[in-house]
C-alpha cells in the first residue's frame, strides 16, 4: 500500500511538529477544526487512497476515521475522481444552475420517501440551521426542541447542550440549556427546549410545558455524542404523535446516520419526519449539506410563492463539482452496497467483543449500520448521562486511540468510533481487532480501574 500511494515524504526536518509550529503562526490555535487536533500536535496528511492515508512523515494507516463519516468509498475513489475531472474542465461553480443538481435531486428524493422536494447548501451546520430557520418560518414559533447531548453543527440553537457537564446539566426532569461557546445569548438558551434522549415520559412532560411555542423537535435517529444509541420506535413515534398533537414539525438530522439504511434511518420507523437535514456521504468528498422533506413544509423556500416566507441562497450551494461527486458517491451506494457495508460492519462489531473477551476487559459496543463506537463501560450506555465520558475516561480513551494510532497504524474517530468505508474488507476489519486486542490488554489496567 505504501508504494501505491507513492508518497512524497518530507525530509525528517520537515515533519509535521515543525509544520504545526509554523502552522500556531499564522492558523489560530495551529488548526482550523478543533476535531483533528491532537497532542502535543496533528499529523499532516500527503495522500490517502482508499482505506488507507499517509502522513508526512510516511506512516500509512488504516482510516477509519473517513473525514468524521464523510467519506462513504474512502479516499479518491476512481469512478468520483474520473467524473469530477470531467466537470472540473466545464467549470466549478456558475451563477446558472445545472443539469447535474436536477439528476442529483431526483436521485435522493427517488431514494427516500420523506423527501419530497429538496434543496441543497454546503454544510451540515448550514442545512440544520436552514431546517431550523424553515421550521420556525413555516409555524410561526420561535422555539426549538433538541435532545441533551446531541451534536448537530456550530449554529446557536443547534449547538445547546451539546456538551453538557454534570456540573451544569441539572435536573433529567428538566435538562438546563447549556451553551458552548460564551456569549451565547441568552434568548437563544431561553429558545431552546433540552430533552432527555429516548426517555418518553420526562420528554413528553418537558415538551408540554412549552407546547404552543415549539416550531420543531430535532432528533439524530442515531445521536454519535449520545453514545451512538438508536433512538427508540417507541421514542420516536411517541415524539411524532406530540408534534402533530402540538402544531410543531418533526425534523431529523440524517448528517451521519443516511448511511445506515439505504432509505437513511429513517427508513426503519413508522413515522416519517417531515424534515431532514443531510450532508457527509451526499457530497462525495467534498462540502454539503441538505435539506429535504415534505412539499407543503419546503415552500417556505419557494420563489414562487406570492409571499415568500423564508427567502434563501447561497454562493456555492448546488455547485456541479459538489454534485457530481455527490450524484456518484450515492449512485454508487445503493441497496446491495449498503448491505454489504453493514455486514461488513456486524462482522466486526462480533470481531470486537470477541477481543472484549478475550482481553478481558470491561467495555461495551453500541452501533448502528456501518458506525459502531466503543465505551469503557461493561454496559452500554442508554443516555447522554450515562455516556458521558469523565476526564479519567477521556484520558484513557486517548491512550487507547494514540495506541491505535501510533502502535497499530489505525485512525479512528476521538469518541473511539469508527465510521467503515465501502472499500474495505475483512483485512481491514481483522487488523483493527487485532489492534485492539493489543490495545485493550496494554491498557487493561487502567480500564479496569475506571470501573471500580
Ligand atoms: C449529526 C451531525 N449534524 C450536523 C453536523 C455538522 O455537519 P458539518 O460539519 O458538515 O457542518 C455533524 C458533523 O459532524 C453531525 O455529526
Amino acid at each position: 500500500m505504501i508504494d501505491k500511494l507513492k508518497l512524497n515524504i518530507m525530509s525528517e526536518t520537515d515533519n509535521s511538529e515543525k509544520l504545526y509550529n509554523e502552522a500556531r503562526g499564522v492558523i489560530i490555535g495551529g488548526v482550523s477544526r478543533n476535531t483533528i487536533f491532537r497532542k502535543p500536535y496533528p499529523h499532516y496528511a500527503s495522500k490517502a487512497s482508499g482505506c488507507y492515508i499517509a502522513d508526512i512523515e510516511g506512516s500509512v494507516r488504516v482510516d477509519f476515521a473517513n473525514n468524521m463519516a464523510a467519506l462513504i468509498h474512502g479516499h479518491a475513489y476512481p469512478p468520483i475522481i474520473d467524473a469530477v475531472t470531467e466537470q472540473l474542465r466545464k467549470g466549478t461553480a456558475y451563477t446558472l444552475a445545472s443539469e447535474i443538481e436536477v439528476a442529483f435531486a431526483k436521485l435522493l428524493t427517488e431514494r427516500v420517501a420523506g423527501f419530497e422536494r429538496i434543496r441543497f447548501v454546503n454544510s451540515g451546520t448550514e442545512a440544520v440551521m436552514t431546517m431550523i430557520k424553515a421550521s420556525r418560518a413555516y409555524t410561526g414559533r420561535a422555539k426549538i426542541a433538541k435532545a441533551e447531548g446531541t451534536y448537530h453543527g456550530t449554529y446557536d440553537f443547534a449547538e445547546v447542550s451539546q456538551a453538557s457537564d454534570p456540573s451544569n446539566w441539572g435536573d433529567p426532569e428538566s435538562p438546563e440549556s447549556v451553551p458552548i461557546a460564551f456569549g451565547t445569548p441568552e434568548s437563544v438558551l431561553n429558545d431552546v427546549v433540552v430533552f432527555p434522549y429516548n426517555d418518553i415520559e420526562r420528554t413528553i412532560a418537558i415538551l408540554d410545558r412549552h407546547a404552543d411555542q415549539i416550531a420543531c423537535v430535532l432528533i439524530d435517529p442515531v445521536p454519535h455524542r449520545v453514545g451512538l444509541v438508536k433512538g427508540t420506535s417507541e421514542f420516536v413515534e411517541a415524539v411524532y404523535n406530540w408534534t402533530r398533537k402540538n402544531g410543531a414539525l418533526l425534523v431529523f438530522d440524517e448528517v451521519i446516520t443516511l448511511r445506515v439504511n439505504y432509505g437513511g434511518a429513517q427508513e426503519k420507523y413508522s413515522v416519517t419526519p417531515d424534515l431532514t437535514a443531510l450532508g457527509k456521504i451526499i457530497g462525495g468528498g467534498f462540502p454539503v449539506g441538505a435539506i429535504a422533506g415534505r412539499a407543503d413544509v419546503m415552500k417556505v423556500f419557494d420563489p414562487h410563492e406570492s409571499k415568500l416566507l423564508f427567502p434563501h441562497s447561497g454562493t456555492f450551494s448546488a455547485n456541479p463539482i459538489t454534485m457530481t461527486a455527490g450524484y456518484k458517491a450515492m449512485e454508487l451506494f445503493d441497496r446491495d452496497a449498503v448491505l454489504q457495508l453493514n455486514i461488513l460492519a456486524q462482522k466486526a462489531v462480533n470481531q470486537i467483543q470477541e477481543a472484549i473477551k478475550l482481553a478481558d476487559v470491561p467495555v461495551s459496543i453500541t452501533g448502528a449500520g456501518s458506525m459502531f463506537r466503543m465505551h469503557l463501560k461493561e454496559v452500554p450506555p442508554k443516555t447522554y448521562r450515562e455516556a458521558y465520558q469523565t476526564k479519567e475516561a477521556k484520558t484513557v480513551i486517548n491512550e487507547l486511540l494514540d495506541y491505535m494510532y501510533f502502535k497499530e497504524n489505525t485512525l479512528m474517530i476521538n469518541t473511539f468510533s469508527c465510521m467503515l468505508s465501502t472499500v474495505m474488507g475483512q483485512k481491514e476489519i481483522d487488523k483493527l481487532t487485532q489492534g485492539l486486542l493489543n490495545a485493550f490488554k496494554a491498557l487493561k489496567p487502567k480500564i479496569d480501574n475506571l470501573n471500580k
